[in-house]
């Protein structure tokens, strides 16, 4: 079995995603990591190397590549299901759960650590909130194609983990 958690920069996944496998025992993939470790660049440095387009180009095969894995908890980027008929690719081979966040509480955790998000890194904290909610709106159309929809906003990391394991 695959699962595979999405939603927004900044929702938990990476977290969550570790904390599950540990718990049942699968084997944990980050997909921007994958992408870095295949690439020999960072995520930032791709961006500005070779910009977003080839980005997703290299996020696509990637997950392509990663998908058929079983015993396995996949974080993937916040960008991910809404390019190249990737959420149908995640719908079609695993269990694809959406950690739904609110924009204000995205907001709170992106403003302490844009520097490794590219897609934000040199927008004031307005723009921040402007860019979040704008964009939430068009993602959420992907992100809520997801099997399960968690809302993580009452829960700890250590709820939202237990929660999509009692549902497994
Ligand atoms: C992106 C989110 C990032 C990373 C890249 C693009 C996006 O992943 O894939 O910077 O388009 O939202 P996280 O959601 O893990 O920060």
């Amino acid at each position: 079995m695959l699962i595979i958690l999405l939603g927004y920069m900044g929702c938990g996944k990476s977290v969550v995603g570790q904390l599950l496998a540990e718990k049942l025992n699968y084997s944990f993939i980050d997909l921007d990591r994958e992408i870095e470790k295949r690439t020999g660049q960072t995520i930032a440095d791709l961006f500005k190397n070779e910009g977003e387009e080839y980005f997703r180009k290299i996020e696509s095969e990637t997950l392509n590549q990663l998908i058929k894995s079983n015993k396995t908890v996949m974080a993937v980027g916040g960008g991910t299901p809404c390019f190249n008929n990737n959420m149908e690719l995640m719908n079609d081979n695993a269990t694809a759960v959406y950690l739904k966040t609110p924009a204000g509480v995205l907001f709170s955790r992106l403003i302490k650590e844009p520097a490794t998000r590219p897609l934000i890194k040199d927008l004031t904290s307005i723009q921040l909130m402007d860019y979040i909610i704008d964009t939430l709106i068009v993602r959420e159309k992907f992100y809520n194609k997801a099997k399960w929809v968690i809302e993580t906003e009452k829960l700890s990391i250590k709820k939202v983990t237990e929660c999509i394991a009692e549902r497994l």
